[in-house]
């Protein structure tokens, strides 16, 4: 077959390993998909930004509408909501499929995007954007598309995760904890949305969304972060045998008139130590989801930094080359259960 042609949005930690390691497993890709992916550019907001050497300079272009014309596949690994949300449009009404990393913006504007996919009958993957590596956003949309889940509650930031873990373990103030984290390549460009809960909340929207086939939002989430954790809180909870965790809980509420309706919420929370929630460390995210058939599973790994990060991307990467080899595309997210957010004063 013809060569699958990929553009890549954005050059930061995440694409900068997503390029690296297509490059470097170009024929594992082939092989996987049966079409050689050809990566054909990679739009940057500043050419002239110092970059790792492994970025090709001759494919950077301050274009991404150029770049999105001519591609089969699009990784938008930029964030944000503008330009993110137009180009990943065009791309899709283009007839390209999309594979994003992007949790805001598809906890704003996910039916909207999901709708533009499905109008053009192409795939929109998005397993990056919620606890990076862990395959949840699978899970939840595939593996357990047969079942009816409950409940899903977890850790899916890392950035808080690591600063909580290192004002407990290493008794790091909150501020020496973050930078760490920056550093390292956990948090957002700006931070704020890590941990005043806007990330995780973003999230756990589209766990929401997807576990119960709902229209939940951003919105709709109520979040509350952990910038007054302060160490003596810390030191309290560790006396009575907990540790404090960034917690994102989404519950599937049973209503008399038979319709339901969801609750959202993140919140810093009191978990005991030998809870599995309690023992997930740095960087690490944990998702439980408790189904009617299945029962409650959980999943586990890396939610947090490029190299890890990359490999959901990827992992998408191959799903959408395939389904485009053989002329299949994956069920969308835009049909929709009936069910009311219910506000943060019923929670
Ligand atoms: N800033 C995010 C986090 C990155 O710390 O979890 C992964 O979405």
């Amino acid at each position: 077959p013809a060569p699958l042609r990929v553009a890549v949005l954005g050059c930061g930690a995440v694409g900068t390993e997503v390029v690296r390691r297509l490059l470097e497993h170009t024929t594992d890709f082939s092989a996987r998909t049966g079409a050689h992916l050809e990566l054909t550019g990679i739009a940057v907001r500043s050419l002239d930004a110092v970059r790792d050497p492994v970025v090709p300079r001759g494919l950077l272009t301050d274009d991404p509408a150029a770049l999105i014309a001519d591609a089969d596949l699009v990784v938008e690994v930029m964030g944000g909501i503008e330009p993110a949300r137009t180009l990943i449009l065009d791309a899709l009404r283009a007839g390209a499929g999309v594979i994003t990393a992007n949790k805001a913006l598809l906890a704003r504007h996910g039916p909207e995007l999901y709708e533009a996919a499905d109008a053009a009958h192409v795939d929109l993957f998005y397993e990056a954007a919620v606890a990076g590596a862990v395959p949840v956003v699978r899970g939840v949309r595939e593996s357990l598309a047969g079942d009816r889940i409950n409940r899903v509650l977890g850790i899916v930031n890392g950035t808080t995760n690591y600063i909580l873990d290192e004002m407990t373990t290493n008794e790091l103030d909150f501020a020496a904890a973050l930078r760490q984290a920056q550093d390292l390549g956990y948090a957002e460009s700006d931070p704020t949305a890590d941990v005043e809960g806007l990330d995780a909340a973003a999230k756990a929207a589209i766990l929401a969304a997807l576990a119960f086939h709902s229209r939940i939002a951003f919105s709709d989430v109520s979040a509350e972060g952990i910038t007054a954790i302060t160490s003596e809180d810390i030191a309290s909870a560790a006396q009575t045998g907990h540790v404090i965790k960034l917690l994102a809980v989404a519950e599937h509420r049973h209503e008399a008139d038979g319709r339901g309706g969801v609750a959202v919420r993140v919140y810093p929370a009191l978990v005991p130590v030998e809870h599995p929630l309690g023992n997930v460390r740095g960087p690490f995210n944990a998702v439980l989801v408790e189904a009617e058939a299945a029962g409650t599973l959980m999943f586990y790994g890396a939610g947090a930094g490029g190299v890890a990060t990359s490999s959901a991307v990827l992992g998408d990467l191959v799903a959408a080359a395939r389904n485009r080899v053989s002329g299949g595309k994956a069920p969308s997210e835009s049909r929709y259960a009936e069910l009311t957010p219910l506000g943060a004063d019923q929670i």
